[in-house]
């Protein structure tokens, strides 16, 4: 579906009824990253997975930044006439998902951050950013999928699972190179969050495939112990998977959200 928002064009998805759930994909993914647990959780709850601006079918045009990305959902949801909704946003999603909580506090019904991570970037990681946007200017989308697509997912899915290696490997090359410049843009000059999951006050899941190397365990264990125990954090380990566990591990992932959904209705 298409929601044609002031200014900006917005694609989505928008899957059963009952509790309002947004699904922010990662980076650099579409909204089909969320297909296994919009079709498996439609029955229990209203599954709202959104294309973020530069990605699928939504406008490829900026300004590009985590404040504009969660303003983008607040719109989506505006839209929709929803109130709040439970957030979940893995890795880049769960950077929006810590902006949405600075900017739209009573947006958030509560939260589920996967394989993301509470830290700004390094120097370091901030000049890859900018060596990563040079590659894809020069040498397209591909080239990113390339360079990502091995420590994007576990050993057990590179192993055993070349069919989810493929799909990632498509959804990642045919993103637009704006989006994909916008949102390497957008992830160097985010701000710490460590500040602003501490005041976190609506309940919160964290999850992380057991084998990811982009956002590893440590990173997860960081945001549920940055969490106040008012949010009534949870973490779960996802085995046999990488960076993206709802793809490579979907009935577990979706295991997790949907215990996790029925304690909050
Ligand atoms: C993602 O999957 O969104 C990226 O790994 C996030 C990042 O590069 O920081």
């Amino acid at each position: 579906m298409i929601a044609q928002l002031p200014g900006f064009q917005v694609g989505y998805d928008d899957q059963g009824d009952g509790l309002p759930v947004v699904f922010l994909h990662g980076f650099p993914h579409d909204r089909t990253l969320w297909a296994a647990q919009r079709a498996s959780l439609a029955p229990h709850a209203r599954c709202i997975v959104p294309d973020l601006r530069g990605f699928g079918q939504s406008s490829t045009h900026g300004p590009f930044s985590m404040d504009q990305y969660a303003d983008d959902v607040v719109g989506l949801l505006d839209w929709l006439a929803i109130e709040s909704a439970v957030v979940c946003g893995l890795s880049m999603g769960g950077y929006v998902a810590m902006a949405l909580w600075r900017r739209h506090p009573d947006r958030a019904r509560a939260f589920v951050f996967c394989d993301t991570r509470l830290g700004a970037d390094s120097e370091e990681g901030q000049r890859r950013r900018d060596e990563l946007a040079a590659l894809v200017k020069r040498d397209g989308a591909r080239a990113i999928a390339d360079a990502q697509i091995t420590g994007m997912v576990g050993p057990t899915t590179r192993e055993r699972r070349p069919e989810v290696m493929a799909t990632l490997r498509a959804m990642m090359g045919r993103q637009s190179v704006a989006g994909i410049v916008g949102a390497l843009q957008a992830m160097r000059d985010r701000p710490d969050s460590r500040d602003t999951l501490r005041t976190i006050s609506v309940p919160s899941l964290v999850i992380v495939g057991e084998d990811d190397v982009l956002t590893p365990i440590k990173e997860a264990r960081a945001i549920a112990e940055a969490l106040p125990s008012v949010a009534r954090v949870r973490l779960e380990i996802i085995a046999g998977a990488g960076h993206v566990p709802c793809l490579e591990r979907p009935a577990a992932t979706t295991h997790a959200l949907s215990d996790f959904l029925s304690t909050l209705s």
